[in-house]
């Protein structure tokens, strides 16, 4: 009579034969629709770790939620519709979009009650890996599992012999798999507060099959609210091209030792050129450095007959259409992010409160999402250049993010930043960094941390681009 076993005790014994069990070979899909629709629900999910039980309950439409596929710069439709009690919004992390389809509550729309639907009428310039997650009632929603990878496709296919996306979250779950608090004050004043199962795809370290010899991309987005990720590939010949969506000019080498890995905030994205080995069953791992040692995020297994590429065709990408700020001329700007003088409680309308006030930008505690007459931090008029000096005062870090634009950092007081445009920049513990940007696009636009707990007491505001 066989011995049911479990996910885990089968990778235990199956692990070190290169014989795991593997998810199939990843394929480019050749036809990209127009169109997709997204019913916000709560499903069940299984996570695959022996200690946890089935049946957790998350609001999400798949899991994990589908990866969204579009063109550059051709319409696509999402039509979101709310099936749950609470209130939502959905939100195109880091597409500079038309700002009427952003899905900020009270900012760029009225949030959806159940049963309520909205088309978000996507175009986006760049091609490039994004995310998309609600921007309400955001750290049960997000918590829970509504996070998906976003994929603009560039005009030419760049190429690669597969492509796996990689979503890399926690979430809070006791021994039993059952949800425990999704916030704490302790961690929403400090680093904020972090899973219990670490994820890749929604599963405990998973593998995945790509041809033998091949140039595999993956695109690696890090949803999780909380989890700053330090990503290394041991024994790997990769390169980087692309960060936070944005190609770089030159490609770098993926780090593969912890000691100077590839950091990534909350927010942020990577895409990572990997040559897999060319022995079929060879398998090479990504890994991220955390508390104590580093932990597994996913292997990729050499399989099939061998291809023959080399890490030498790996070329930068085509650049995104981002204009360049004229430094000399810019408008500049201070904002800095710190401890909140004791305020009110934050009015978020329907979109979830947080029952205590820790952050501030420029002193001033974001008031809350429903809250009338809040001004914005900036106002600039169209086309203007901008720098923006970022200025941390507090022993924690902040993934700051702001909408509806790409911008450049241009400096810091602690490191050597590389050339690159991003939405979402990591300012380290009492770091300074100067950020540039042209205002081409107009709108209100949300400006946050994207630690969601620092968020969602205090560390928010936004931006406005005039429209002339
Ligand atoms: Cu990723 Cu304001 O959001
Ligand atoms: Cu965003
Ligand atoms: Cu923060």
């Amino acid at each position: 009579m066989p011995i049911p076993l479990t996910r885990r005790a089968m990778l235990g014994i199956l692990g070190g034969t290169g014989l795991a069990a593997a998810l199939p070979p990843q394929t480019l899909s050749k036809t990209i629709a127009t169109r997709t629709e997204i019913d916000i629900r709560n499903a069940s999910y299984s996570f695959l770790d022996g200690k946890l039980t089935e049946g957790l309950v998350s609001t999400l439409p798949d899991a994990p939620p589908p990866v969204i596929r579009m063109r550059r710069d051709r319409p696509f439709t999402a039509r979101v519709t709310n099936t749950l009690d609470d209130y939502t919004t959905m939100h195109w992390h880091g597409l500079r979009l038309a700002n009427a389809m952003d899905g900020v509550p009270y900012l760029t729309q009225i949030p959806l009650a159940k049963g309520e639907a909205y088309d978000y009428e996507l175009v986006s310039p760049d091609a490039g890996t994004f995310w998309y997650h609600p921007h309400c009632m955001t750290m049960d929603q997000m918590a829970l599992g509504l996070t998906g990878i976003l994929i603009v496709e560039e005009d030419e296919d760049p190429g690669f012999d597969a492509e796996i996306p990689l979503n890399l979250r926690d979430f809070r779950l006791d021994g039993n798999g059952e949800w425990i608090d999704l916030w704490t004050a302790r961690g929403a004043a400090r680093a904020g507060t972090f899973g219990t199962v670490m994820t890749t795809n929604w599963n405990v370290e998973p593998s995945y099959e790509a041809p033998t010899g091949g140039l595999v991309r993956l695109r690696v987005a890090a949803t999780d609210t909380t989890r700053v990720y330090k990503l290394f590939l041991p024994d790997a010949q990769a390169k980087v091209i692309a960060l936070d969506g944005h190609p770089l000019p030159e490609v770098i080498d993926m780090p593969s030792s912890k000691d100077n890995a590839l950091i990534l905030g909350p927010g942020q994205r990577a895409d990572i050129a990997v040559l897999l080995p060319e022995g079929e069953d060879q398998n090479v791992t990504l890994l991220t450095d955390a508390p104590g040692a580093p932990r597994v995020l996913a292997r990729f297994i050499a399989r099939g007959p061998a291809l023959t590429r080399s890490i030498r065709d790996v070329r930068p990408l085509p650049p995104n259409p981002v204009r360049e700020p004229n430094l000399a001329e810019a408008r500049r700007e201070e904002f800095i992010f710190g401890w909140s003088p004791e305020g009110d409680l934050p009015n978020n309308g329907v979109c979830g409160s947080l029952p205590y006030t820790f952050w501030s930008i420029n002193r001033t505690p974001w008031a809350g999402d429903a809250v009338e007459g809040v001004g914005p931090l900036a106002t600039f008029r169209k086309n203007e250049s901008v720098v923006l000096r970022l200025r941390n005062e507090s022993p924690n870090d902040h993934p700051i993010h702001l909408h509806g634009l790409a911008f450049r950092p241009i400096g810091s007081n602690k490191r050597n930043l590389p050339p690159y445009w991003t939405d979402t920049v990591l300012l380290q513990r009492e770091e300074t960094i100067d950020i540039a940007f042209v205002a081409d696009n107009p709108g209100d636009w949300a400006f946050h941390c994207h630690v969601i707990e620092h968020q969602k007491t205090g560390l928010a505001g936004y931006v406005r681009v005039l429209d002339s």
